[in-house]
């Protein structure tokens, strides 16, 4: 688990460009989202769940942990982890503090599952998760007859006594988020009768589609950008097989390095393509990005393929606020990208960001300027002036415990003048265990330390 002395990295142009070979590709770690729930679908079944592709990073690490501590048998078997499920209902209470580290969909996503359960329970992470909103989950699952009670503004630590016979949500969400809303059906899910959750703007449907796998009986009703998904409670979920794809939140760091770093030409394989993730690569593109999709498929429920990207020089873009949900985790790597643009590139609508693993609006502003990249916050829209070369580089990155931060700086570094130098790695592990070595292993002409210890 997390060590807390930081670990300052350096990353510098490299001496050649990125380059894999189209046979083998290189493949990036499972998808977070998914994981986190398959790992708790599992624990919520009958019988055993496989899982293949699992992210073993920090925060999923965490979830399985939990799940542990809440009754349910987590074992690792080689490449496959084995889930023995307690059924829906069937969790028991845990007898010490449940520690979800940096991760904030698994503190949300565990929420929504013990506010129906008839225990209480403890929950806490590290200094980035306490800092994080809460009320967004506990406000509506207080409805079910679940009682929270947490530090001053909602905050985490959070003690939970679930409802012993909990009543089924009906609620809009209040905030644009793919967290509480599947904090709400994990609730539903041990309540009796319909459950119904309605989002203004669709955010990404894994819960949903994990459901439908597991054998719940849920429906989606689409009505112009919102959703209205109506799930029946108490169901026996069936263990079921789960093939993780590869993340395309992490995919888009080797993406960007390569569109940056000239000469470059990287394929990624088994990248996950849900359409609800893909604003980033639908940015790119509308960037002049030479970025192709090969071999299209479904697997394991999830679209799925292979992504080719090559060094291009970009033109900025106006992203519309629309498509935040769709990319939300990926706007600290497209500011990267738009500050070797030609043109302003304004973001839109990044309200959410300001309540990340940090406050990413403002650590990406900082991270671009303190490398000589002129950048505006204009109330929720960033702005970032690129001129079609790459930036001066030389700065030193604040990284706040965030991993996108963090990679993010890392990714700007392989292109600016001069070396770009990050506060800490560590907390990379979270979501991408292996990243620097992954990173490193693509550049060509043995120039493979670009990213070194400083
Ligand atoms: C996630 C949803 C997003 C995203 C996070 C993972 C999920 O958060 O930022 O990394 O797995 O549901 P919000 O739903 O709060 O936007």
């Amino acid at each position: 688990m997390h060590q807390s002395t930081p670990r300052p990295l350096i990353a510098a142009r490299p001496s050649g460009p990125l380059v894999t070979s189209h046979a083998t590709g290189l493949r990036v770690p499972g998808d977070k989202s998914i994981s986190h729930r398959a790992l708790m679908f599992g624990a919520l079944a009958v019988g055993e769940t496989r899982i293949t592709g699992l992210l073993e990073g920090e925060d999923v690490l965490r979830t399985a942990a939990a799940m542990r501590a809440l009754g349910a048998e987590v074992i690792q078997d080689g490449p496959i982890w084995r889930v023995a499920g307690r059924g829906v209902g069937g969790l028991v209470e845990p007898s010490d503090v449940l520690d979800m580290g940096n991760s904030g969909t698994a503190a949300r996503l565990l929420s929504g599952v013990l506010a129906s359960h008839p225990f209480f329970s403890v929950m806490t992470g590290d200094a980035s998760l306490r800092a994080r909103p809460m009320r967004r989950v506990t406000v509506p699952l207080a409805a079910c007859g679940a009682r929270f009670t947490s530090r001053d503004g909602g905050r985490l630590p959070l003690a939970i006594e679930g409802a012993r016979d909990a009543l089924p949500l009906d609620t809009t969400t209040s905030v644009p988020s793919a967290q509480v809303k599947s904090a709400l059906l994990l609730c539903g899910l041990n309540a009796p009768g319909l459950t119904r959750v309605v989002e203004r703007e669709a955010t990404r449907d894994h819960t949903e589609n994990m459901l439908r796998h597991f054998g719940a009986d849920v429906s989606v009703e689409v009505d112009g950008h919102a959703r209205i998904i109506t799930l029946r409670g108490q169901p026996e979920l069936i263990a079921a097989d789960v093939v993780v794809p590869g993340d395309p939140s992490s995919a888009a760091f080797p993406i960007v390095a390569a569109l940056l770093v000239p000469g470059s030409r990287v394929v990624i394989l088994g990248v996950g393509l849900n359409i609800l993730r893909t604003g980033l690569f639908t940015t790119l593109r509308e960037m002049g990005a030479r970025l192709e999709i090969r071999n299209p498929r479904v697997e394991g429920g999830e679209k799925v393929g292979d992504i080719v990207a090559e060094y291009t020089e970009l033109r900025a873009v106006d992203v519309p606020p629309e498509r935040a949900p769709s990319m939300i985790d990926e706007y600290p790597v497209l500011a990267v990208a738009a500050a070797s643009a030609r043109g302003i590139t304004r973001m839109r609508g990044l309200k959410e960001l300001r309540v990340k693993e940090s406050d990413r609006l403002a650590a990406t502003a900082a991270l671009l300027q303190v490398n000589g990249v002129r950048v505006e916050i204009e109330g929720d829209d960033l702005l970032v002036w690129g001129d079609g070369a790459a930036p001066k580089g030389g700065g030193h990155v604040q990284t706040h415990m965030d991993h996108r931060l963090a990679m993010s700086a890392l990714m700007l570094g392989l292109s600016t003048e001069s070396p770009v130098g990050i506060d800490d790695a560590s907390f990379i592990d979270t979501s991408f265990p292996g990243f620097v070595s992954l990173v490193n292993g693509t550049i060509g002409n043995g120039g493979g330390d670009a990213l070194r210890a400083a």
